[in-house]
Formats: structure tokens, C-alpha cells, sequence
């Protein structure tokens, strides 16, 4: 595909000549992991001449072998696209390369300091990288998740030392598992800037997307700054609240699918995100209202509706563990628990802060014995559970166990062979953190099954 594909199948074969002589731009972006890199594919797909450079050596080399260091659906199809079509290239170091770059997007990780805030010495260390070698007035775009008033920071403390680059804040919403899809089908575009050029030169490196009518939002920095936050805690916020939802049907008898689904078709409240579960994890939600917070009361506007959430998420794993332990009699000692899923979602290999390791550090601290299973996420959990038994399919998890605990709601475990895994656990208990197995089928073949505030749970107990 290239910039001006929306026309090709109209017959407009000069007019998509021209446009993409005219808007194809070279870009680089610092930073491959995953809003770089599959930001950086994805505007080389659409017609751009892409660098993704990254200081870590092993990972460049093996994106230069076609090679992609994360699970993402689809994108490796167009890794190769790109590589072949010679617009995408990788780099490992900076160097006078980057002066042909006429926007260059910053994409490295804004990790939780200890206090919460967003710790931001990668985004420094790559403005000043950048700074030494770029071309003045290049455009430096902020698309790394960064607390309200950096860009202007940044601004400021290149003006310090003199250097003249324009800066533009450009959030991304990209969900892991999705990635692709949502690149190239986003809900709308988040333009931040503080002068005309760089809107002009975002405008031009979105046309793709913008042609095809995706909304556009054009507003100053800190306000595109402050949307990325306020989306993320909005549907951390929204998932914090179904999940105590469903502590209430489970108390009351009601049932959580039918609660959501009856909620959800309100149009202004929508259906998604209203799954309850073992909580929200992965690399953003969690780190980004905790960061969210922070703002809010450095700026002495307390979001006291946030602050409830990071409080119900945090006690979530706990509360899943006395959930296990109560459906396996009360006492975790020398159980043998079989965990389906590592991964915070289905769809992905990453792991960080993921409902399931925080469940499992817990059970183990009770005394249980584990063995784990996801279809991918085995090596990723390794770095931070080594001592940890896994087994290399669900049934071999699940052999021997007094309970099996469904963590991530991957589509292998709906289809789990349930006679098989009846005959080989030791006592037939289902613990389904996701609510994706049918529960009549479950207990209509001898299991006890537990789910997340449903009334299956009170009849298992009966
Ligand atoms: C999120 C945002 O969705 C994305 O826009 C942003 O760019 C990065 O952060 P991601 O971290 O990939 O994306 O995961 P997401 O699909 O949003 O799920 C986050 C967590 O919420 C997961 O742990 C997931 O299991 C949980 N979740 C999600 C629920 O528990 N219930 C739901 O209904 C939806």
C-alpha cells in the first residue's frame, strides 16, 4: 500500500503519482517497542521512508533478519512488506542519518518511577541524542505516553541550549494483540501542537489515515498529552467498576454477563471494556493512572474516582486468591494448582503486570505448588517467575491438579477438552477468572466450577 491508496481504485493514477511523491516523508523513530515499532511499520506501509532505531544491538539485528522481538498478530506480514519494498530500515545507533529525517518520533518507554510518577530519563536521553545529530527545525513528535507540561519541558530545555526543534505531542491507543488493526483503523488521530508547521507536517504523515475520514483531533500539547491519560484511566475506571459489579452479584446472586450485557447496550455507555475479570494489567493501564493521579495532585485537583479504581485493581489479585482458596476448601497448603494463561490478555506474550503473576506470587507465599501454561507467554513469565514449574500444554498443567484456574481467556482454554481433563485432575474443580467456559456444560459433567460474580458460582457451592 502507499499514501494515496484510497484513490487507486478510482482510476486516479496520476493524481496517486503525485500524492505520493509529494507526501511520502522520511521519518525515524527512536525507540522499536511495541508503539514503535508497529507505529514505525505501519507509516512505512503507508508510503513513508522509515527508520526504527533502537541502542539495543541484539534487537536491531534481528529485526534486520525480518525477525519481530514481540507477538504481535499480523505484523510481521508487514515487516516484511516494508523491508522489501525498501522503506523501512533499522539502525542501532545514532548518527548523522537522522538530519534526512524530516519528523522524528520519539517511542521509548516511560516506566513507573518508585513513587508512581512517570519516570521520564529515556525521553530525556533520546532528546538529547536526537538534539546532537537531527537537522534544526526538524519536527521532534512525543508519542511515547508522557504526564501533562513534558513536551513544553522539553521545548524549554532545548531553548536552554539553544537548539530549535519544533515539538508536537501525538499519543497512541495501539491495544497489544491489535495492534495492526487499530493502527490502521484507529477510532481518531490526536494531533497536539503549538504552531501551524508541525500540524501541516502531521497532517501530511496521517493523510492515509485522514482521507479514509478518520477524526482528526488538532489541540495544543498538553491537552493531547492529558487525552492519553484520560482515555487509559477512563477504561481502567470502567473495568474497576464492573469488577466490583461482580463482587456485588456474587454476594446477591445476581449475574454479571447479563449485568454487563444489560448496562452495556446503553449507547452511552457502550459494551466494551464491561468484561470483569482478575483486574486490568499489562504495560499501560496500571502505570498510567497511578502516573495520572500524581498529575492530578500535583496540579491540586484531586481525581478521587481514580484514585478509587488503583485501589480496587490493587486488591484485586488478592481477592482472586481467596476466591481459589475458598472453592478448594479454605486451605491453599500442598494444593496442586494448575494456571491457565500468563499473559495480562489473550493475544500477546507480554506479562507485565499481569493479573496472573501477582496472583501466582500469592499462592505461592500460601504454600500452593503450581504449574503454569500459556501458549506464548512461557518465556516472557520465565524473566520473572524462574523457579516457577510450567508445562508445555494445558492438559499436562492440569494433570494431578485439585483445581485448574483459568487466568488469561486465550481461545484454547474455551475449547478444552473437559472429559479428558475430568479423568486426569485429581479432584474436578474449575476456577474461571474470565468467565469464558459454558458453566452448565462444566457442572453437567461433574465439575465444581467457580467463575467472576456469576450465579454458576453459588450453584457450585450448593
Ligand atoms: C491499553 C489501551 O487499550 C490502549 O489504547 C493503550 O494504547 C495501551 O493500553 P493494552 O494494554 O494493550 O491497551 O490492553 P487492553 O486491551 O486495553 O487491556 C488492558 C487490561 O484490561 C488487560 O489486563 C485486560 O485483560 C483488561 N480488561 C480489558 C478487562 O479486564 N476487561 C475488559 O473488558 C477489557
Amino acid at each position: 500500500m502507499a499514501i494515496a491508496e484510497p484513490f487507486r481504485n478510482h482510476g486516479c493514477d496520476f493524481f496517486v503519482k503525485f500524492i505520493e511523491i509529494f507526501l511520502s516523508m522520511n521519518i525515524t523513530f527512536i525507540g522499536t517497542g511495541y508503539v514503535g515499532l508497529v507505529s514505525g511499520i505501519m507509516l512505512s506501509y503507508f508510503g513513508h521512508n522509515v527508520t526504527c532505531l533502537d541502542t539495543d544491538k541484539t534487537k536491531i539485528s534481528k529485526l534486520k533478519q525480518g525477525l519481530l522481538p514481540i507477538h504481535e498478530p499480523g505484523l510481521e506480514q508487514y515487516l516484511a512488506i516494508c523491508t522489501k519494498e525498501g522503506r523501512l530500515n533499522f539502525a542501532d545507533a545514532y548518527s548523522q542519518e537522522l538530519q534526512n529525517s524530516s519528523a522524528i518520533f520519539i517511542t521509548v518507554g516511560t516506566p513507573s518511577s518508585p513513587s508512581g510518577e512517570a519516570d521520564l530519563k529515556y525521553v530525556f536521553e533520546a532528546i538529547d541524542n536526537v538534539s546532537k545529530w537531527a537537522s534544526v527545525g526538524c519536527l521532534i513528535i512525543i508519542k511515547s505516553t508522557v504526564p501533562l507540561g513534558t513536551c513544553n519541558l522539553i521545548r524549554e530545555y532545548l531553548e536552554t541550549k539553544n537548539y530549535k526543534f519544533h515539538i508536537a505531542a501525538n499519543p497512541e491507543f495501539l491495544r497489544e494483540g491489535c495492534a495492526v488493526e487499530d493502527f490502521l483503523h484507529p477510532d481518531r488521530i490526536i494531533i497536539g501542537t503549538n504552531d501551524e508547521q508541525s500540524r501541516k507536517l502531521l497532517e501530511e504523515i496521517y493523510w492515509s489515515l485522514t482521507s479514509q475520514n478518520v477524526p482528526l483531533v488538532n489541540t495544543d500539547v498538553s491537552t493531547a498529552e492529558l487525552i492519553k491519560y484520560g482515555s487509559n484511566a477512563f477504561l481502567a475506571i470502567k473495568i474497576a467498576f464492573i469488577n466490583e459489579m461482580a463482587n456485588l452479584c456474587e454476594k446477591s446472586g445476581a449475574d454479571i454477563k447479563k449485568l454487563s450485557q444489560g448496562i452495556g447496550l446503553d449507547s452511552r455507555i457502550g459494551q466494551k471494556f464491561l468484561k470483569a475479570g482478575p483486574g486490568f494489567g499489562g504495560s499501560c493501564f496500571p502505570k498510567d493512572i497511578l502516573a495520572l493521579s500524581h498529575i492530578a495532585k500535583k496540579y491540586q485537583s484531586v481525581c478521587r474516582v481514580l484514585d478509587a479504581a488503583i485501589e480496587a485493581n490493587g486488591e484485586r489479585a488478592s481477592d482472586m486468591v481467596k476466591k481459589i482458596s475458598e472453592a478448594i476448601g479454605g486451605n491453599l497448603h500442598d494444593k496442586n494448582l494448575a494456571i491457565l494463561g500468563l499473559a495480562f490478555k489473550a493475544g500477546t506474550d507480554d506479562v507485565r503486570s499481569s493479573s496472573a503473576i501477582e496472583i501466582i506470587k500469592i499462592l505461592q507465599s500460601q504454600g500452593a505448588n503450581i504449574t503454569a501454561y500459556d501458549p506464548v507467554a512461557i518465556t516472557n513469565a520465565l524473566m520473572l517467575l524462574p523457579e516457577l514449574q510450567y508445562a508445555n500444554s494445558a492438559m499436562n498443567a492440569c494433570n494431578n491438579a485439585d483445581a485448574v484456574v483459568i487466568i488469561t481467556e486465550w481461545p484454547e482454554f474455551e475449547q478444552l477438552d473437559i472429559d479428558r481433563l475430568h479423568a486426569i485432575m485429581k479432584s474436578p474443580t474449575i476456577i474461571d477468572l474470565r468467565n469464558i467456559l459454558n458453566p452448565e456444560v462444566v457442572i453437567q459433567k461433574g465439575f465444581k466450577y467457580y467463575c467472576i460474580g456469576g450465579y454458576m458460582s453459588a450453584l457450585a457451592k450448593s
